[in-house]
């Protein structure tokens, strides 16, 4: 559900690894009005920024990634770790500095953490003129109206329908090949360490049709790949009020594959008790359906897994990976992994390191556990495992992971894959890069007139925990 670089040296999360991502989309026109927005957390607030972008378009406010030549100052929140927050708090005081220069400018808060504070932002924050929750973008003009004639706004409703199914996200910070699609909205599960179901509320699913028109436009506009988003896809259903007609999450692939061949299906985040052996045969029956399922399993023990109120244990997690095994052998599998929730023992998170072991993952986004203030785990579960403890298991799922990792990649040694090129390499401008369909990370040397958005055959020749190398066939 977010950025997909496997970690290297240490703790990729998603509040690192996606910091400041900033944006612009063409220079600078005199007297147009222009926003800047700093987007924070899972892709599913990136793709909220998108459909901000454009509700923020229809009123006349163009992006830009300069904060310098900017009106408005969004940042896009998080709350899911303290860490999360810190960040922020730390951004909004550059933006004081800026604001100080340019004093009419406006100071918007969205995202998790306008809905975790609410109000309180206002008398925290002296430098914020609007709090807007991830439900209430639609409200954003008239939001905006009134900070313009110097109130301070704030609208935090959560909704029970909201999808804003058909506003057509403007595409930010984008390769033009890859895009996320979001397919559903908010969290019904009740994992007690989290706070996303609070911030994010109910769950609801964004009608199908939609969801395929956006694919397909995508795809006619030169992408070829989308990536479905939710927090929990093996939920998303749909009814037609007017045939009855039901549509589920392996329906819904199947709709967004037969799109065309060469458009490429992802899809994140896959919950361990929802995902379903109809979700699995519908991948394996499409090539373009990414042979690949982000399944986090967040502890290897079933005590810890039941006070996480994750509704499988440890058995019911290792029936899903057999089942993937059995019916796409080829499939890679990623997780997330908390370690030092309440009470863990030292031989429970030994079960962790045991999980890692038989899942093979391909990566793991790995935290020590944060907090989170209203949670059912704050209220009920004393954080009593020492913060040096937290992390020193953390080290050592972060070691194993690269172990297996490199293990993994170093297998791959010899084999040919189909990849889809997103651009240049990060390193060389002669080399392109982009991924398999088991989503790993695959760079090789530029050939001919071959360009993003092409396929090629490639061989591997070496790899690293993070990366394959290859060449073209
Ligand atoms: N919906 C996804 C996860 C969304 S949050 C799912 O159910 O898998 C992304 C990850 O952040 C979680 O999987 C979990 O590993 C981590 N996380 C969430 N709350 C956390 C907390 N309080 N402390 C540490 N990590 C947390
Ligand atoms: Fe949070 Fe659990 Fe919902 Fe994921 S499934 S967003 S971890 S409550
Ligand atoms: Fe963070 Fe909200 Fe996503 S808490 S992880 S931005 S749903």
């Amino acid at each position: 559900m977010y950025d997909n670089n496997p970690t290297i040296d240490g703790i990729k999360s998603i509040d690192e690894s996606q910091q400041g991502s900033v944006f612009f989309k063409e220079s600078p026109t005199p007297g147009l009005r222009r926003f800047y927005i700093e987007s924070y957390g899972c892709q599913m607030n990136f793709s909220d920024s998108e459909i901000v972008a454009s509700i923020l378009g229809d009123i006349g406010y163009a992006p830009t990634r300069n904060m310098e030549e900017s009106d408005l100052i969004l940042i896009n929140t998080c709350s899911i770790r303290e860490k999360a927050e810190e960040t922020v708090r730390k951004r909004l005081r550059v933006f004081e500095a800026y604001k100080k220069q340019k004093p009419g400018t406006v100071v918007g808060v969205l995202g998790c953490m306008a809905e975790r504070l609410k109000k309180q932002w206002l008398e925290e924050e002296k430098l914020v003129d609007l709090v807007v929750g991830p439900d209430a973008y639609r409200d954003l003009p008239n939001l905006l109206g009134g900070a313009e004639e110097g109130n301070r706004m704030v609208n935090v409703l959560l909704s029970r329908e909201e999808t804003y199914s058909e506003i057509a996200p403007v595409r930010l910070d984008t390769n033009g090949i890859t895009a996320f699609i979001s397919i559903m909205r908010g969290c019904d599960n009740m994992c007690s360490f989290c706070v996303v179901p609070f911030t994010r509320g109910r769950e609801r699913s964004r009608e199908p049709f939609s969801i395929v028109a956006e694919a397909t436009d995508l795809y006619t506009k030169g992408y070829r790949e989308v990536t479905l988003l939710g927090q929990n896809v093996d939920s998303y259903k749909w009814d037609n009020p007017e045939t009855g007609e039901h549509v589920d999450f392996a329906d819904l692939l199947r709709m967004v594959a037969e799109i065309h061949p060469d458009l490429r299906v992802r899809f994140s985040t896959s919950h361990p008790k929802d995902m379903t052996d109809k979700v699995l045969h519908t991948m394996a029956a499409h090539e373009n359906i990414c042979k690949y399922i982000h399944l986090p399993v967040q502890s290897g023990n079933s005590r810890i897994l039941e006070m996480m109120n994750r509704t499988y244990d440890a058995d019911w997690y290792r029936n899903r990976m057999e089942a993937i095994r059995r019916i796409m052998p080829d499939c890679a599998v990623s997780s997330d992994i908390i370690t030092g929730f309440c009470s863990e023992t030292e031989e429970e998170h030994q079960d962790t390191l045991a999980m890692m072991e038989y899942a093979q993952y391909s990566m793991s986004y790995m935290f020590a556990y944060s907090e989170r203030p209203g949670t059912l785990a704050a209220r009920k579960y004393p954080d009593d495992i020492p913060e040096d403890i937290k992390k020193k298991r953390l080290n050592e799922v972060i070691r194993l992971q690269n172990a297996i990792s490199q293990i993994q990649n170093k297998a791959d040694i010899g084999k040919t894959f189909k990849v889809l090129i997103e651009g240049d390499s990060r390193k060389s401008d002669q080399d392109f890069c982009g991924r398999n369909t088991q989503n790993k990370m695959v760079v090789f040397a530029k050939k001919g007139d071959l360009k993003p958005g092409d396929y090629v055959t490639v061989t591997i020749r070496d790899a690293t925990s993070a990366t394959l190398l290859g060449d073209i066939v």
